[in-house]
This record gives C-alpha cells, sequence and structure tokens, in this order.
C-alpha cells in the first residue's frame, strides 16, 4: 500500500518525506486555499519537492474547461496526476488525457458505480471519501470495500486511492482490503506512529537504563 499525504503544506510535505514514508502527494481546492499562496507557486514547489505522483486538481465544469487546465497542470512537473471532479463532463476529459496517456484522479467519488464509470474511462486513480460518507452517517469503508470487489471482477487496472482519512482504523482496514493507495492528512501520519503503551514502555527502558552501570 502506499502512503500519499493530503496536503498543500510545504512543511506537512517535507515533514513526511522526512519520515522516509512518502509515495506522492494529492491536493485539492480548500488545501490550496488554506495555504493563503498563488495555486501556481505551490503546485510548482510541491512537484519539485517530491518524486511520485501528485494530484492537481482542475477547476473547470465543462471537459474542454478542464483539457485546458490538465495542459497547464502538466507544465508544473511531469509526475502531476490530473484530479478530476466525477462528473459527466469530467469523464469526457479522462477519456481524452487517458488517449494521450495523461494519469488522471477522479475524485468525489461516493458510490461504486461512479468508480465504475471512471475505471471504464480509464482513470488511472479513483478517490473514494471516506471520512465524508462516514459523517452523514454512511459506511465510508463499504464504499472501497465495493470498489475493490468490482474492480476484481472485471480486472481494471484503476487504483483505488482511499481519500478522506480521519483517523488509524480508516488506514488498517484499508489495508486489510489490499487498497493500492491511502491518502493521509499529516495529523493522520503521525497518529500511525503513536501508541500509548509504547511511550510508556520507552518511558521505563530509559529509566532502567539509568540504572545500569557503563
Ligand atoms: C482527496 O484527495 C481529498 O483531498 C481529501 O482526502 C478530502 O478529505 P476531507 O474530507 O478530509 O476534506
Amino acid at each position: 500500500m502506499q502512503y500519499f499525504i493530503d496536503s498543500a503544506s510545504i512543511e506537512e510535505i517535507k515533514e513526511a518525506i522526512s519520515l522516509g514514508v512518502l509515495d506522492g502527494v494529492t491536493t485539492n481546492p480548500s488545501l490550496v486555499s488554506k495555504t493563503g499562496r498563488p495555486f501556481n507557486e505551490v503546485a510548482k514547489e510541491i512537484c519539485h519537492l517530491v518524486q511520485g505522483p501528485v494530484s492537481l486538481e482542475v477547476v473547470g465544469t465543462t471537459a474542454e474547461e478542464m483539457l485546458r487546465e490538465a495542459k497547464q497542470l502538466r507544465t508544473y512537473g511531469s509526475n502531476v496526476v490530473v484530479k478530476i471532479p466525477m462528473l459527466s463532463e469530467g469523464l469526457k476529459a479522462v477519456k481524452a488525457l487517458s488517449a494521450e496517456g495523461i494519469p488522471t484522479n477522479v475524485t468525489l467519488i461516493f458510490q461504486p458505480v461512479q468508480a465504475l464509470l471512471a475505471a471504464k474511462a480509464g482513470a488511472t486513480y479513483v478517490s473514494p471519501f471516506i471520512g465524508r460518507l462516514d459523517d452523514i452517517g454512511q459506511d465510508g469503508l463499504l464504499l472501497v470495500r465495493d470498489i475493490i470487489q468490482i474492480y476484481r471482477q472485471y480486472s481494471f487496472k484503476t487504483k483505488v486511492l482511499a481519500a478522506s482519512v480521519r483517523h488509524p482504523i480508516h488506514v488498517l482496514e484499508c489495508a486489510k482490503m489490499g487498497v493500492d493507495v491511502v491518502t493521509l492528512p499529516v495529523k493522520v501520519v503521525h497518529q500511525l506512529t503513536k501508541h500509548p503503551l509504547t511511550d510508556s514502555g520507552l518511558k521505563t527502558f530509559l529509566e532502567d537504563w539509568k540504572k545500569v552501570k557503563n
């Protein structure tokens, strides 16, 4: 399973790189807006910093606008994955980009048949949003499970990129299901390293070490 960081913050991305487990980055317009910086500046910096795939999202709502933006986004780096919202127009854009060999990530997936359509259009990744479904009382992990079952059934090559991940249990369940990629907010990256028994165990070891004659 690959780990992407879901962030547009250069500090957070650098922090994730320093942990040595970062495979790529996903961003969205809300994450970019939080940085307070111009989009093209942030996008170029991230693409330069990260070796793996970087998902940058289009904001146009017609296929024509999306394709125009995709062309611009790809100038920021050869690792740019064009992130496209799950719309009929989006599917048209995915089909055209996939024919040109340009990688895409279809985002805002909330039901399995959306993921089926994205795969048929030739998407490289699909992003089911787990946490946002949980927030409205639906089972986000069930969505991921259904997508994996459908993709396996028809041997689709599209990768499942679990998004809107809120806590380590989401990550654990995704790993058990064989999800290809999880994209994590930096907070969850840190949560994954923690256990209270690790902290108390280390405290005891270090205290006992002081009693050892060296
Ligand atoms: C995915 O690529 C999105 O950027 C992201 O995971 C959305 O997460 P949120 O529901 O925490 O905003």
